[in-house]
């Protein structure tokens, strides 16, 4: 057989895996290469731009990314080409996913599974996390963002349906739908405003939320496991004397659930400081305190009594504890992280 023979042979071969490649139902359109484009729902160019409004650098070499909810997997095969390490997963096994990986010859690493599964001890963490589009489909949201938050190490990046056209207020709400109501379909169970996806988000244990995006009827977040505003430099005035469990009120810190809580004791915090001016960093982790005022405890008279929950996705054992106010640093305050119970 001649060669020219033997190429025409390949390219017919090629020509016919790639229409089969292309017909079927595909969510995302994903560019295989040699202009082959996948007909999907979503159009490469609105994908592309969604892409590039993630703000991400460019170069995501040495990242480890994380896509919950990937479905084609145009946006794990987009960072995996800006060089990030991406792992996938979803509560069924996409077929064309599967196609698309192939075809780009994609090192993309899948896992079939429910977003409540995803956990550190199975994953383990991530510096970017992908939640696109999946949020509203869950009947445990503030639960499924837990998750999200456990293995994020720098920011996870969130878009949502929102309802902020149905309900134009700044109140935190979220719409419920019991049956096919959203879009006639029978998986979508809630519609959060922006607001209250910014505060569940927060409420999950990420320090900090960045809107990248805001419609009537969707929003982008990103949402940031660190402060910005971290002083240099720590203050002489501002120390933490003391740190106890909040709940049990002893010496047993537990780094996840129920009994999750510190109540950190600090000297030089002026009295008027108030919840949303104090930030609290755990293990490298910002968080929200959740109360910040006098101590009901006259043996604790004269210091700041700051309640925080735990952040998700600690090691076990030694954590620096540390807190500041206006620019004032505290002393780095060491507790010992145990197991705690899942819920
Ligand atoms: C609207 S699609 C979004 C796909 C893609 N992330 C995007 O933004 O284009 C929702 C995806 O989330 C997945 N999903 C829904 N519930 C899930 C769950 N409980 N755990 C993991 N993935 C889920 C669906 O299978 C689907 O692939």
């Amino acid at each position: 057989m001649s060669i020219e023979k033997i190429r025409e042979d390949i390219d017919g071969i090629a020509a016919a895996q790639h229409s089969e490649l292309l017909s079927g139902a595909w969510w995302h359109s994903i560019d295989l290469g040699e202009g082959h484009v996948t007909a999907g729902v979503h159009k490469l160019e609105e994908l592309c731009d969604n892409y590039s409004r993630f703000d991400l650098p460019q170069d995501l070499s040495g990242r480890r990314l994380l896509d919950i909810g990937c479905w084609d997997g145009f946006y794990s095969f987009e960072a995996e080409k800006h060089g990030a390490e991406v792992v996938a997963v979803d509560c069924w096994r996409p077929e064309n996913f599967f196609k698309a990986r192939e075809a780009l010859r994609s090192k993309v690493e899948f896992h079939d599974l429910n977003v409540y599964e995803v956990t550190r001890a199975r994953l383990g963490s991530f510096d970017i996390v992908f939640f696109l589009g999946v949020l509203y489909h869950l009947r445990h949201p503030l639960l499924a963002l837990e998750q999200v938050c456990e293995v994020t190490r720098d920011f996870a990046v969130i878009e949502s349906h929102v309802i902020d056209n149905v309900f134009p207020t700044e109140h935190p709400v979220m719409e419920y739908y019991e049956f096919d109501e959203l879009g006639g379909q029978y998986d979508n169970w809630w519609g959060p405003n922006l607001e209250c996806l910014t505060r569940l988000t927060r409420s999950a244990g990420f320090a900090r939320v960045e809107i990248l995006r805001r419609e009537p009827t969707r929003a982008t977040i990103k949402a940031h496991r660190r402060w910005d505003d971290k002083p240099e430099t720590v203050s002489a005035d501002v120390r933490i004397r003391d740190v106890l469990n909040a709940v049990t009120i002893d010496y047993r810190f537990p780094r996840r659930g129920r009994h999750a809580f510190l109540m950190i004791l600090a000297a030089g915090l002026p009295p008027q400081a108030r919840r949303w001016e104090v930030r609290v960093e755990m293990g490298g982790f910002g968080i929200h305190p959740i109360y910040v005022g006098p101590s009901g405890n006259p043996q604790h008279a004269g210091l700041t009594q700051i309640n925080v929950p735990v952040p998700p996705g600690l090691d076990l054992g030694k954590t620096n504890v540390c807190v500041w106010h206006e620019g004032e640093l505290s002393n780095d305050f060491e507790i010992d992280l145990v197991e705690g119970s899942q819920w």
